[in-house]
């Protein structure tokens, strides 16, 4: 099924990707750029700590490991929040790197041994995981004042004029939500099982609302508008004194710029818009005579073919990702221009649906029927319950390899330093 050779090749991926983002000196990587992130010295050490744990002790931490109890006690996500991660006595950057490269060693052996039948779930599990922490360090790295670490970016497609603000439309009917281990062995729990939803017509943006079509919603008065906001929204709104997408510059000299990874621009009108919280998702959708996406409906527009009457593995089709295709990866730094990938439209004809920005959605995350938790039973379950949006689509700061039009991410609604954007819906 899957080759030990692609394993081993997206475990090396992930892992270059890691260590490009913590080739700073030893102070740097201690340093917390905001109390909503960890220091890239923490993820580090967790990324490594976590593969030990689902591929060298079975899952198991009563198994002995390589850490101290008390040390491994320290890069538990449950046990020591975000804010509080930089006061912990973490493992030196030396050291943290020495452990993940010694794990690293030893799952390559257990890899040798993987039977040929084997799809590998664990290791794509932790491809994902180390994937997943990539991203998040480029939240923090982005969230850092001061001259840019990181360099703006590769180069992307340009983008294509008339399709921002158009949309398609999605019949109503039946579709099959959601994957199954047969068809996608490396999806992760709440992507499961496969089910046969109906879901009424709808119309979905052709592609995400672009920087340009969100200043208007400024210009208007959108922010001071209350007529627009929901009840939480508005509050929230008000407490945080929102009144543009985060990294958008305010003082008077740097009007119409923004600030990404330390690098100061102007605002590409055709961009997708990032930065903007769930709640602030909502009220634009108001203001625009639209509604936020269900993630039901979202999915559909993504991956369903209604002449093939089945899924497609991804919206184009069943061939891999390319960079004619999805801007994923993290090279690019920041989304494409809208209409950038005609090429990687789905069968309902709506475009960058994987990659460029997350997308909000209005449904809160909750558990397909006969939900049944993986190996790793804390990585969704306990956010059930909790006060989270389900995000979909993939980032520009995605790994290709990880994502499906299936996959599901999610974060509390005032939360807007994850490269999250807006792609509209409408009831016919
Ligand atoms: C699925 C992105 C919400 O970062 O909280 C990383 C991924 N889970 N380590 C998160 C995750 C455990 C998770 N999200
Ligand atoms: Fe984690």
């Amino acid at each position: 099924m899957t080759s030990r050779e692609t394993i081993a090749r997206e475990l090396t991926k992930a892992r270059e990707r890691t260590l490009r983002l913590v080739a700073f000196d030893d102070a740097e990587l201690g340093r917390q750029y905001s109390p909503l992130m960890s220091p890239l010295l923490w993820d580090l050490a967790h990324i490594g700590q976590q593969e030990e744990l689902w591929l060298l002790r079975d899952g198991d931490p009563r198994r002995p490991g390589m850490l101290a109890p008390d040390v491994e006690r320290l890069y538990d996500a449950f046990v020591n929040s975000r804010a509080s991660r930089v006061d912990l006595p973490l493992l030196p950057p030396s050291d943290a790197r020495a452990y993940c490269g010694t794990v690293r060693e030893k799952v390559l052996d257990t890899l040798d041994a993987l039977p040929d039948d084997d799809p590998g779930f664990n290791f794509a599990l932790v491809i994902s995981h180390e994937n997943q922490h990539d991203e998040t360090m480029l939240q923090a790295l982005n969230l850092r004042a001061g001259p840019p670490l990181l360099d703006s970016g590769a180069a992307l497609p340009a983008g294509r004029p008339g399709v921002a603000g158009t949309s398609v439309l999605v019949p109503g009917g039946e579709f099959v939500l959601g994957v199954d281990a047969v068809t996608e062995p490396h999806s992760l729990d709440n992507e499961r099982p496969a089910h046969v939803v109906d879901v009424p017509a709808f119309r979905i943006g052709r592609v995400p609302v672009t920087n340009a079509e969100w200043r208007e919603f400024v210009d208007d008065g959108g922010y001071d508008e209350r007529r627009w906001w929901s009840d939480r929204g508005w509050a929230h709104r008000t407490e945080a004194d929102l009144s543009a997408p985060q990294f958008w510059n305010l003082s008077v000299d740097l009007v119409g710029t923004r600030t990404r990874f330390g690098h100061v621009e102007q605002i590409p009108p055709d961009e997708p818009v990032q930065h903007v919280t769930y709640f602030e998702a909502e009220a634009y959708a108001a203001w625009a005579g639209a509604r936020l996406p269900t993630e039901v409906e979202w999915e559909k527009a993504c991956a369903w073919d209604p002449a093939l009457g089945a899924r497609r593995r991804y919206p184009w089709g069943s061939s891999e990702p390319t960079a004619a295709l999805a801007n994923l990866g993290g090279d690019a730094r920041r989304p494409a221009p809208v209409g950038a990938y005609p090429a990687g439209a789905s069968a309902y004809g709506a475009e960058q649906m994987l990659g460029d920005v997350w997308e909000w959605t209005s449904s809160p995350l909750r558990p397909w029927p006969g939900f049944t938790p993986m190996i790793y039973d804390r990585y969704t379950q306990p956010f059930f319950d909790g006060d989270y949006q389900v995000l979909r689509g993939g980032s520009w700061a995605v790994a290709a390899g990880i994502l499906r039009p299936s996959f599901r991410n999610w974060d509390h609604p005032v939360r807007r330093q994850i490269f999250a954007g807006v792609r509209l819906a409408w009831d016919t």
